[in-house]
């Protein structure tokens, strides 16, 4: 039997309590799940933070719930040790989503709600964000000088199991100096996907090498190994592996081609921090990767990259060429033509913070897959596979469409809906700078013509993406039916 809450009466708590622990079931009422109202949600997030505290008890201690915001709860602190399966688990029992299988979303939305906007992506910053860089105001730390950057790297390279990080200004510059410590140049070429953000091209060309671009493979969409063989050359100093969208490439396969044609391997990580190929975390398979921490990365640090690698020798070419090549043993003396790609203190503060949560974000990207593959199991569209050597971290969570035609009417219809949404990367041999030499990848290109990257913020719930899958849904039956 269910029972109906009033977060905001004045009905006492404990009375709220013991009805809780004795129900199988527990329903808020739409309004004050939706309220703005600073009064209902403190009194919501209280009595939330109670029954946690005492369902949970066995589980781990919960210190704090911050509030909740659209059926999500946010800013929960739990115990170190806490089991996240058996939580989560446990909170979804809590919250059945049954009232919103019985209550049409719609009907308490308007279209001059806010509510309805869901955006594609939105940093999620209710850690300890605000507290490390608040530290950096009190205490003048905000350049890059500071506790926090080296406190970021360190955490950093332990998190991925490598021998070194160095905290960079984005990812964009994080690819460019991994390449630039490799000695990567003029008359060089590097192999990287044609499906991929234009970053992983640009900061090859920035060296003056040229980007070769390879096909991409059916199901994982990530680069085709054997179109990487097939592009090897006199000229091939490296490959560009690029993990696309929290998917991981095929790295065995990858390595292996490496080693038998005596490259270098460039992990592009930018969209995949987390993600792993048997056991292991991408980044840490090549000779040096980057990453990107821009606002609507896994974590963020606003703008922000980090480059790791084992090999010390290119740790320290990547941070003598990141402080404008100042040498150790004089001030002020440059001994090759450095950059500054320097992080603030104040961006390696937030990344700090987003770090320690790092690990819930991706466990709730993967619940929030699991939903879309759940709603949408009866809509002609296809997900990005996982395989069984890989984890997939869901970046941006995407499907591809039966047709290339139906792509942009999907996106508009979910548009007018109040739901954003992106076109998968068109592929880089396709645009004006890299087109010059007519090119064809059948995969890369159809893929493209035919995927959009769906909301996939850790903060959306079960009932918006339900939301999102129901819009979809109708899209298909009205496209069907008109035919
Ligand atoms: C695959 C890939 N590489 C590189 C980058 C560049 O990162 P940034 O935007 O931090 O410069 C991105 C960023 O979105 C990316 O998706």
């Amino acid at each position: 039997m269910a029972t109906f809450f009033k977060a905001g009466s004045a009905e006492d708590l404990s009375e709220k309590m013991k009805k809780v622990l004795s129900e199988d079931e527990i329903i808020f009422s739409d309004e004050e799940l939706l309220s703005k109202n600073r009064d209902v949600q403190k009194n919501l997030g209280e009595f939330i933070l109670n029954m946690l505290n005492e369902t949970l008890k066995n589980v781990s201690p919960i210190r704090k719930v911050g509030g909740i915001l659209n059926q999500t709860i946010l800013n929960l602190q739990c115990g170190e040790n806490l089991n996240l399966e058996k939580f989560y688990s446990k909170l979804e029992k809590v919250f059945t989503p049954s009232i919103f299988e019985k209550n049409e979303r719609k009907s308490t939305v308007t279209e001059e709600n806010e509510y309805l906007k869901i955006p594609v992506y939105q940093p999620e910053l209710s850690g300890n964000e605000k507290i490390y860089v608040n530290e950096c105001l009190n205490t003048n730390w905000i350049s890059s000088q500071g506790k926090f950057v080296r406190k970021f790297e360190d955490s950093f390279s332990s998190y991925l199991n490598v021998n070194h990080a160095i905290a960079v200004s984005n990812g964009t510059v994080a690819l460019h100096l991994a390449l630039m410590s490799l000695g990567i140049g003029e008359g060089d070429e590097v192999i990287c996907p044609t499906l991929t953000y234009i970053a992983s091209a640009n900061a090859i060309r920035y060296t003056g090498a040229t980007p070769i671009f390879a096909d991409s493979l059916k199901d994982s969409w990530q680069i085709d190994p054997c179109d990487i063989e097939r592009k090897i050359t006199d000229k091939t100093r490296a490959i560009m592996p690029v993990h696309l969208y929290g998917q991981v490439c095929d790295m065995q396969k990858i390595v292996g081609i490496a080693e038998k044609y005596d490259l270098f391997v460039i992990e592009d990580c930018a969209e995949s921090f987390g993600s792993k190929f048997k056991n292991n975390y991408a980044g840490s398979f090549g000779d040096i990767s980057a990453f990107s921490f821009y606002g609507n990365k896994t974590i963020t640090c606003g703008e922000g990259g980090m480059v790791v690698t084992n090999n010390e020798t290119l740790y320290n070419r990547a941070f003598h060429l990141k402080s404008q090549g100042v040498t150790n043993h004089r001030q002020y003396w440059h001994d090759v033509i450095g950059y500054n790609y320097r992080m603030t203190n104040i961006c390696a503060a937030i990344g700090l913070a987003q770090l320690e949560k790092a690990d819930d974000f991706i466990f709730r990207k993967r619940q929030l897959a699991k939903w879309y593959m759940e709603f949408l199991k009866n809509v002609p569209v296809t997900f990005q596979s996982e395989s069984q050597n890989t984890f997939h971290t869901y970046w941006m969570i995407s499907i591809l469409v039966p047709k290339s035609n139906q792509r942009d009417e999907l996106r508009q219809f979910l548009q007018s809906h109040g739901i954003e949404t992106r076109p998968l990367f068109y592929p880089v041999h396709t645009m004006p700078m890299y087109s010059k030499k007519y090119q064809k990848f059948i995969t890369a290109e159809d893929i493209s013509s035919r995927g959009i990257n769906l909301p996939s913020y850790p903060a959306l719930s079960r009932e918006e993406v339900k939301f999102i899958c129901e819009m979809i849904i109708k899209f298909f039956k009205n496209t069907f039916a008109e035919r």
